[in-house]
This record gives C-alpha cells, structure tokens and sequence, in this order.
C-alpha cells in the first residue's frame, strides 16, 4: 500500500472476498479456467444485461480482443476514438491494422462528441470505440440513433463505469460490444481482468476462441463461424487454429472474486456517487468546471477541473492535495491527451494536439481524485474548503 492518507483507492478486496478465496482453495483441485469463471460470466451478463460475457486476463486484453475480431469480421479501416481514453484503446486500434480518427470530447461527458462522429464518419468507418470515462455515462440519443440509422457497430469501453447507467440500461449494454476492467483500482475488482461483452452469439465464440490461442476447440457452436475462420489444412482436431488468437485467459480464483465483488457492486456505486456529488456541490464553480453530466454516474473518481482562466492556480491546487494526503492523477483518464504520446510516432502517425481543444483542456487541467465507499464524508468538506480557498 501507499502512504497517502486518502488514497485513490482502499480496501477493495474484504474479508468475504478473502473467505471465498480460501474456500475455493481448500475444496477444489481446479484453478485455471473452469465452472467458475461460467459461472461469473454468467452473472456479470445477467447484472449487465446482454446475453454473452467472456472473462478475460485485463481490460486492455478485452480492447485487443473486441478490435482483433472486428477485424475478422468487418476487415480493416477506420476506428473513430476520443484522444482521452487509455492507452490500451488506442494500441488496440493500430495493432489491428485500423487507422485510428480521433474525435474531440464533449465537456460535459467526457466522451466523443455527437458532432465530432457525425462529421468524422466516412464510407470507410468500421465502427465507434467510445469511452466512457470516470463513472460517466459517455452515451446519448442522438449519438446511438445516428450510429444506428448509419450502422455503424459501437464500441463502448466501460472499463472505468462498471454499472453507469443511460436511461435504465447499464453503459456497456448498449453498443454491438463492450469492454470492461477489474483491475485493483476499478469499480470492482477480480485483481487483475477483463471481460467483454456482447448480444451478438457469433461475435460471442470469436472472442472466446481468439482468448485461447485461437484454438477451435474453445468454441461450443463452430459451425456458427465458419464464415470468419480460415481454413486449416491436414491439422489435428485438437490443435486447429482457424483465426489470429492470443492467450487472455483468466482462472478460477479471478472467478471467485468476480462472484463475490459483483453481489456489492451497485450498493458501493450509491456511496461512490454520493461522494462525487457532495464535491462537485461544495466547488466553487467560477474557479472550478462542475457541471458534467453525472446523470446516471458511478463515480470512479472525484472530478477536479480548473477552469482554463484559472490555470495558472494548478500549482497550488497541486499543494493543497499533497498537504491533505490525497492521491491523484493528472490529465484525467490515462493521463490526459493519448495523441500526446510518443508511441504513436513508432507508428507513423503524426497528429497536433491541439486540435482536440476539450481534451487539451482536460490534459492541463483535471486531475481525478480517489473516490471509494466509506471515503469520509467530512475529509470531502475539507478539501473542498481547501480548494476553494485557492488563489484568494
Ligand atoms: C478506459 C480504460 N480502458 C482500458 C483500460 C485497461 O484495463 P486494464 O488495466 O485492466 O488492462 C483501462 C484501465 O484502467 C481504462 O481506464
């Protein structure tokens, strides 16, 4: 553990989690992939409601994996993706051949902007890769009826708002497939992990097989498939391997927390978002960027946003964090504007950063703070206390 007093993140695996884990250990001789980790994808489709989920090694594991098969699918072209999203989504669009066209965010969602995918989209747009970011819901009307009316799949990374919600479906079940993290620090947590999910049964087996090193054998309906494998010839039954695959498998142990943490999830999301809610109220909105769209929020994350005419206060909101112990990050999610990063340049891609004013405002201005149930209600008052004081 760290040494912040209020750090981003705390006790996220409990004594039940640790019970379930030990019984699982003292009665059961299997621990790699089995009935467990059924039985967790099970559950996680029925609270996410869609029909199929598949349990994965990490979050970014399920962007490599959905963008892998689209590939198989739909052939290469173009991924439309926010340049505030993390890092994974990015290397999964490029190292699966597409051209990535990133579109400016919304800066009350966070997430890509109606207007941007309107104009973005062209005859060679394979799909939508949106992210919504820190517990918000990053969709709405306008955006899932223009994708509809010009089918176009989406995509939605949800892997930091496990259980948001648009209306009374959960974020994550809206889409053609969804990503989703339980690393430590997420909503819930299976340590490391990943699932994706979906409604559509044939891209379902894809992921499954493309899980498990592409091996036919993973699939339970092949036959439904055919139309996206290759055509092994002379190989054995057992060691055909029809479409590109890795190995993101998780194991039973990972299954059992899963099981275990999902039973709190929404209970812990109320508190999450009570504590999101009492900071945004208590900021003082002239210095301060408050006014997200927190409807249906689940709170990854406190938000802090200067505003752009207060920049030259991120000093000393800086100071005021690290005098009261609390841990943060800069830029927001995956710190801040993704077409920054050098990575993109070993790929030939060269874009100017400024283009994405939103996200430019994000990258130097936001920070997310720890948010967590049982955070204290009264360490919240202080702080924003402390913020607010900032400059004056
Ligand atoms: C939006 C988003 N996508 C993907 C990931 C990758 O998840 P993981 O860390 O489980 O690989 C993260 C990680 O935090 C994330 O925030």
């Amino acid at each position: 553990m760290n040494n912040y007093r209020w750090p981003l993140i705390q006790n996220n695996i409990n004594e039940a989690d640790k019970t379930a884990l030990v019984k699982h250990i003292m009665t059961s001789d299997r621990f790699t992939q089995g009935e467990k980790v059924k039985q967790f994808e099970k559950a996680w489709s029925q609270w996410l409601g869609v029909k199929h989920s598949i349990f994965l090694s990490s979050g970014s594991a399920a962007n490599f994996l959905t963008m892998s098969a689209l590939r198989d699918i739909a052939g290469t072209g173009e991924v439309i993706l926010p340049p505030l999203t993390w890092v994974s989504d990015v290397v999964s669009v490029i190292e699966n051949g597409f051209t990535p066209v990133f579109v400016d965010i919304n800066a009350e969602t966070l997430a890509l902007d109606y207007e941007g995918i309107r104009k973005a989209i062209t005859p060679k747009t394979k799909a939508v890769f949106l992210t919504h970011i820190l517990g918000l819901n990053g969709v709405d009307k306008k955006i899932l009826d223009l994708l509809k009316s010009r089918n176009i799949p989406l995509i939605e990374d949800a892997c930091e708002s496990h259980g948001a919600m648009y209306g009374k479906k959960k974020v994550g079940s809206l889409g053609f497939a969804s990503n989703f993290s339980f690393y430590y620090g997420h909503h819930m947590t299976t340590i490391e992990g990943g699932m994706v999910s979906t409604n559509d049964p044939k891209f379902a087996q894809l992921i499954r097989i493309k899980r498990g090193h592409g091996l036919l054998r993973e699939s339970t309906a092949p036959e439904e498939l055919q139309e996206f494998l290759g055509n092994s010839k002379g190989v054995y039954k057992e060691f055909d391997f029809p479409v590109v695959g890795f190995n993101f498998r998780n194991n039973e142990l990972g299954a059992v927390l899963g099981i275990n943490q999902l039973k709190r999830l929404d209970k812990n999301n109320v508190q999450r978002n009570v504590r999101l809610l009492r900071f945004l109220k208590q900021l003082n909105r002239k210095k301060y960027f408050t006014d997200y769209n927190v409807k249906g929020s689940s709170s990854y994350a406190l938000l802090l946003q200067l505003r752009a005419e207060h920049a030259h206060l991120k000093p000393q909101v800086e100071q005021v964090l690290n005098h009261l112990g609390v841990e943060y990050r800069r830029g927001m999610s995956g710190g801040g504007n993704q077409t920054r990063q050098g990575f993109l340049k070993t790929r030939g891609i060269k874009l100017d950063p400024t283009d994405y004013v939103n996200t430019e405002q994000i990258h130097h201005n936001g920070f997310y703070l720890g948010n967590f149930p049982g955070l204290p209600l009264k360490w919240i008052d202080e702080l924003c206390k402390a913020l607010n004081e900032v400059g004056e």
